[in-house]
């Protein structure tokens, strides 16, 4: 449910609303350790992408084929995880995607969210059979310097 202040309606635990320009230096402060130790990618900082709790926030991007990448996710306290990823399924939903995919280091946690490794979990430039949505990523994963030695999950969930 999208309430009428934006904020997706849950009867408990963390708000998460979508993003505004004045949300940009918390979520550049959440992101900045986790870029540095690689375990997120950086990303053009556009407030539309980006949902926001008040301890974390995660981001949707388009991809070819009809599936958002879910990415940037930052929780700095427990529970915030799991809203800010449920808000995201939501909005993706309401986007019209079929499939949402995030390429993770932190798989456990996604799978208890309901997603799943996409074949062997390997990203999209490794995947054996690439679909359409994937061979489109992956040609983009090819440019990333860490290509080669890349050890992120791919993972997806239907919607
Ligand atoms: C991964 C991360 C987003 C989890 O956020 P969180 O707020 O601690 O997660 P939640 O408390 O909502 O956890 C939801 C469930 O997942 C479990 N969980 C949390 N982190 C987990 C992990 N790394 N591996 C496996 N399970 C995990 C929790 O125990 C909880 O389990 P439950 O269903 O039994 O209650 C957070 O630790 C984080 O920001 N990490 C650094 C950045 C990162 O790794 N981002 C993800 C890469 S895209």
């Amino acid at each position: 449910m999208i309430c009428e202040d934006g904020s997706f309606g849950q009867h408990s635990g963390p708000v998460v609303r979508p993003a505004n320009p004045a949300d940009l230096p918390c979520i550049s402060a959440w992101m900045a350790p986790h870029l540095a130790s690689g375990v997120l990618r950086a990303r053009p900082l556009v407030p539309d992408d980006f949902l926001v709790s008040q301890s974390g926030c995660v981001a949707l991007s388009w991809w070819a084929g009809g599936a958002i990448e879910l990415g940037s996710l930052v929780s700095m306290q427990p529970g915030h995880g799991r809203a800010l990823v449920q808000a995201a399924l939501q909005r993706a939903r309401a986007l019209g995607a079929e499939r949402v995919v995030c390429l993770t280091g932190a798989p456990g946690f996604f799978s208890r969210l309901g997603f799943e490794a996409v074949g062997d979990g390997a990203p999209p430039h490794r995947q054996a059979r690439p679909c359409a949505a994937l061979a489109w990523k992956a040609a983009r994963c090819r440019l990333c310097p860490d290509a080669s030695a890349c050890t992120q999950v791919l993972m997806e969930v239907w919607l």
